[in-house]
């Protein structure tokens, strides 16, 4: 077979209509099965059981929520409800004026200067990497093991150390946070109340408190050696101040916000490196075209910030690999006040599901859409594409605070492994499930070769 006719796995697909009661028990297991076959061919699919709802997979659809109407279009509720007990009120949660201090107060952190300013951080981690997998005996299971890389950078940059973080212990609270509060409630589906609590709330109790009293324990050591010297994440939020209200993030909006920085900004970023290095061990043709590039211009040496324009397959085969697999494949709005995306009526208090997954996977907009192919994302050969068909980290105003980190970060430490090994697929494969993020499960089991 010719590797770059590769199909990777995609989630189950019902073809006929669901009913609420099964939309909201495959949506706990996976919210990648509640996408209907049509949302694959169609701009806009929409349904009516109890509550409206749409599923909007178009580029200018796309574009009116994230930009052009986006005050029309805040974050749902059941995604809310999800994040509130790790996350609070925090950016990620918040909307309106709420959201737009704490916006101002985080976003010097990632400029591209201080972004760049970390890249020793990406490269030293990249280099620890290595050498784990140099000592895995030739086989090792790749989520696991960047998530340990992505830990320590977002560690660095958020309190630019991890002192306080017993890392195990956190990536536990994690998990278990992740399988329960962190899974689609039933109750959300069947329409109960706001006030009524939900189980996943109360059993993530224990891991929220865990993360919490590390977060707090860090952010009590920067305020007694005194904020200011660091200029990380915490320094600037310790500092930000509401421009209208003069108000400063108080003890607990500091701890949700630092507590959603590190959790998101590493998690999402060590899927999309276990995806890739998933669909290079499957495409030799790719990885070998890869490591070719790379080789020529670290000839050995671990990957610094300078190095990545040199290296621009390695970012295609980012971008395709979080086109089929983006670490955030679905979100959710509330429809405000009426209005109109793709000639369907949007009423008050409708849902509006954006399934990036099938967004990037749709027939009306990419040739090929299953096949793994980094050329698609070449800037000279590749074919034209709208902005808004391909969002992994979404757009507009709302768009992801740590995009060129992530990349950054990425771009670094997959160069560095495709140097040092050749990659090979294990049993079993992975299949992608959603509940916060798309996972693959049971892992990504690859074979790993250290290369001279
Ligand atoms: C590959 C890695 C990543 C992916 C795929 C990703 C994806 C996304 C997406 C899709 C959104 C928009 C959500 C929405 O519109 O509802 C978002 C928002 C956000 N992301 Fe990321 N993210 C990644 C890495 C990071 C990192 C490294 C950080 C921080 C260090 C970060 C921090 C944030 C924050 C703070 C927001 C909320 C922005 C706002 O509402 O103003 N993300 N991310």
């Amino acid at each position: 077979m010719h590797d770059s006719i590769f199909i990777p796995a995609s989630a189950p697909v019902h073809r006929r209509r669901l009913s609420r009661l099964e939309t909201a028990f495959i949506a706990r297991r996976n919210v990648l099965e509640i996408i209907p076959s049509l949302a694959y061919r169609q701009p806009i699919v929409s349904g009516d059981i109890l509550v409206r709802w749409h599923m909007l997979a178009d580029p200018a659809g796309m574009k009116r929520v994230m930009l052009d109407n986006l005050a029309n279009y805040p974050k749902s509720e059941i995604m809310r409800r999800m994040l509130r007990p790790a996350i609070g009120e925090s950016l990620f949660n918040a909307d309106g004026a709420d959201w737009k201090w704490q916006r101002q107060a985080v976003a010097p952190v990632f400029t591209h200067r201080n972004v760049v300013a970390l890249a020793p951080a990406m490269s030293a981690t990249a280099e620890r990497a290595a050498a784990r997998l140099a000592q895995s005996g030739g086989r090792a299971e790749l989520v696991k093991e960047m998530l340990t890389a992505t830990f320590d950078v977002i560690c660095d940059v958020a309190l630019s150390g991890r002192e306080h973080f017993d890392s195990e212990t956190f990536a536990k609270a994690i998990t278990q946070y992740f399988q329960t509060a962190g899974r689609a409630s039933l109750l959300d589906f069947l329409g109960f109340p706001e006030w009524f609590p939900r189980p996943g709330e109360l059993l993530a109790g224990s891991s929220v408190r865990t993360m919490h009293s590390m977060v707090a324990a860090a952010i009590d050591a920067r305020r007694k050696e005194g904020a200011g010297n660091a200029d990380d994440l915490l320094d600037h939020m310790l500092a930000a101040q509401d421009p209208e209200t003069g108000q400063r993030m108080s003890a607990e909006d500091l701890i949700y916000n630092m507590q959603f920085f590190i959790v998101a900004g590493h998690e999402t970023t060590a899927l999309a490196l276990a995806w890739s290095l998933y669909l290079l061990a499957n495409s030799p043709e790719h990885q070998d075209r890869a490591r070719a590039q790379v080789r020529q211009q670290l000839d050995g040496r671990t990957a610094t910030a300078e190095d990545l324009p040199a290296m621009p397959f390695i970012q295609q085969v980012l971008e395709e690999s979080m086109r089929l697999y983006p670490p955030v494949g679905l979100l959710a709005r509330t429809v405000l006040k009426e209005d109109e995306l793709c000639g369907r009526q949007m009423r008050p208090n409708d849902i509006l599901f954006l399934p990036i997954w099938a967004l990037h996977r749709h027939e009306l907009l990419w040739d090929r859409p299953e096949l793994f192919d980094p050329g698609r994302f070449d800037p000279k050969t590749g074919p034209r594409r709208d902005k808004y068909q391909y969002l992994p980290f979404g757009a507009g105003p709302r768009v992801c605070v740590g995009a060129n980190f992530a990349m950054m970060q990425a771009g670094i430490i997959l160069s560095t492994l495709v140097q040092r090994f050749r990659f090979a697929p294990s049993q079993p494969a992975p299949h992608p499930v959603m509940t916060m993020t798309v996972q693959p499960e049971p892992g990504v089991f690859l074979q790993i070769q250290p290369l001279g």
